[in-house]
């Protein structure tokens, strides 16, 4: 049985109600003292505007109806059927309805199977290329990674926890992983290619965003770092440039290869890492840390995009380091007092005392999130404040042409000569893209993820 739905806006019908409303450091044992600095974006440093005037467009969404499809499975037939709607809001009728059942390809996957279409983004171990599935002509982004270099910094634990937690989350604002694979040299995750671009690129041409647009991608960043924590996952790597916009503006949060498992609610780790105009305090200090980093993180980024810069940037990021740990939050006049308190909250340097250290409920009940119906918001109803510039699936234009201009190749590397027990932790790598049905091994690996971290 097939539900079907149409937005409202769409039809005219009736209307939903109206919502009131840099460089990082992924290894322990680093020293702050010692990191080098980090480029801040471009075009930070203007003043904040008092909130703009886009407010949000509710598109809900009617039942249409249902329709019963009985397939007899025969591979690749397509049918083509008028079939009636069952049950809908007061719409009879019929609809067209056209499906083929394809027998799944058992062979496993490989890069041969993908062209390279473009360069899209470098990281740690490797670069992040826009590809084309050959068999599906289906365009996804492809992230590659260097067993060899994962290894050389003992990073195989923060590896194995990004490929495990894009696997077992589903979630409209996190990125979704659709498989995975690896040869004896390198790693591959294949994900939805996310095309309207990084929230860094946009924030660096607009400077800042107002104060409605700050909300929106703040309250759906929210209840993506929710859902991680309800994981026991802490994500600890918040900042514009692992978050992306889709084709519609909506949010869709990469990069979880910093991620942490396993951590309960009073569960403390000290793993130096992150980003060092997005380090909390109590990070800094080596004094070990709990979920709470995430809402000091989520603090930062808010004060980023409503100033334009992270609230204790400094070029030196010695001096960065301490005004963390001792400089007065300042906030510009126009900032409205809703905002303040709440960044005041997140930005609490005793981490008992900060808000989100009860639950994220703590954060989505303050009058900044008054607005926001968190049902409607999480089924992607409030339409985004900005859509991004996209042509097409594969439009890659709001990518750096910094990498999109480099050829895309997957590069040669010799044998890496990895031992057995090296590729061994590298077994359960492999996905097909079943989504929540994980096997039990997986699920084991995932809790007994911390014997390998440092
Ligand atoms: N699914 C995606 N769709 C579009 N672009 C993506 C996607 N995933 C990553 N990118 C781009 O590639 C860049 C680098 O990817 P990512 O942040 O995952 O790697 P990284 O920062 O090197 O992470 P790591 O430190 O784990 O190696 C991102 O900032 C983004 O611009
Ligand atoms: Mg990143």
């Amino acid at each position: 049985m097939v539900s079907l739905y149409q937005r409202t806006a769409e039809l005219q019908h009736q209307r939903a109600p109206q919502p009131r409303g840099f460089q990082r450091f992924g290894n322990g044992g680093a020293n702050p003292g010692s990191t080098p600095a980090t480029a801040a974006p471009q075009g930070r440093g203007q003043q904040v505007q008092p909130a703009g005037g886009q407010q949000g467009v509710t598109t809900g969404a009617i039942f249409l109806g249902a329709v019963q499809i009985m397939p007899d499975f025969a591979d690749g037939r397509l049918y083509d059927e008028f079939i009636p709607l069952l049950g809908g809001a007061g719409n009879s009728g019929h609809i067209r309805v056209q499906y083929c059942f394809n027998k799944k390809d058992s062979t496993p996957l490989a890069i041969d199977q993908f062209d390279l279409l473009k360069v899209i983004g470098k990281g740690s171990f490797g670069k992040v290329m826009q590809v084309r599935k050959r068999d599906t002509n289906r365009i996804y982004a492809m992230k590659i990674l260097s067993k060899s270099k994962i290894v050389m910094r003992s990073e195989v634990a923060h590896t194995l926890a990004e490929r495990n937690v894009l696997a077992k989350i589903n979630h409209p604002f996190i990125v979704p992983l659709k498989f995975s694979f690896q040869t004896p040299e390198k790693l591959y995750l294949v994900l939805a290619f996310i095309n309207g671009g990084e929230l860094f690129h946009h924030l660096q041409r607009e400077g800042r965003f107002d104060q409605h647009r700050s909300r929106f991608y703040a309250a759906e960043l929210l209840s993506a770092l929710d859902c991680l924590h309800s994981y026991n996952v802490i994500y600890r790597d918040l900042k514009p440039e692992n978050i992306l916009l889709d084709y519609s503006g909506h949010i869709a949060l990469c990069d979880f290869g910093l991620c942490k498992l396993n951590m309960g609610d009073n569960e403390i780790t000290n793993t130096f890492c992150g980003t060092p105009e997005y380090l909390a305090p109590e990070l800094l200090q080596g004094r070990g840390y709990t979920k709470t980093v995430d809402w000091w993180t989520f603090g930062v980024l808010l004060y980023e995009m409503m100033t334009g810069l992270p609230p204790f940037y400094d070029e030196n990021v010695n001096e960065m380091y301490r005004r963390i740990l001792e400089d007065e939050l300042v906030f510009p006049d126009e900032m409205g007092n809703r905002a303040k308190s709440l960044l005041r909250g997140l930005l609490q340097r005793d981490p008992r005392r900060r808000l989100g250290n009860n639950g994220a409920a703590e954060i989505k009940d303050q009058p900044f999130f008054a607005e926001i119906n968190w049902d409607y918001l999480i089924g992607k109803q409030y339409e985004p404040p900005f859509k991004p510039s996209v042509a097409s699936a594969n439009d890659t234009s709001n990518f750096d042409e910094e990498f999109t201009a480099e050829a895309p190749q997957d590069s040669y590397i010799a044998d890496s000569n990895l031992s057995e027990t090296v590729q061994e932790q590298f077994a359960g790598f492999t996905y097909d893209g079943s989504g929540g049905a994980m096997s039990l091994a997986q699920s084991m690996t995932m809790n007994n993820m911390d014997n390998y971290r440092s």
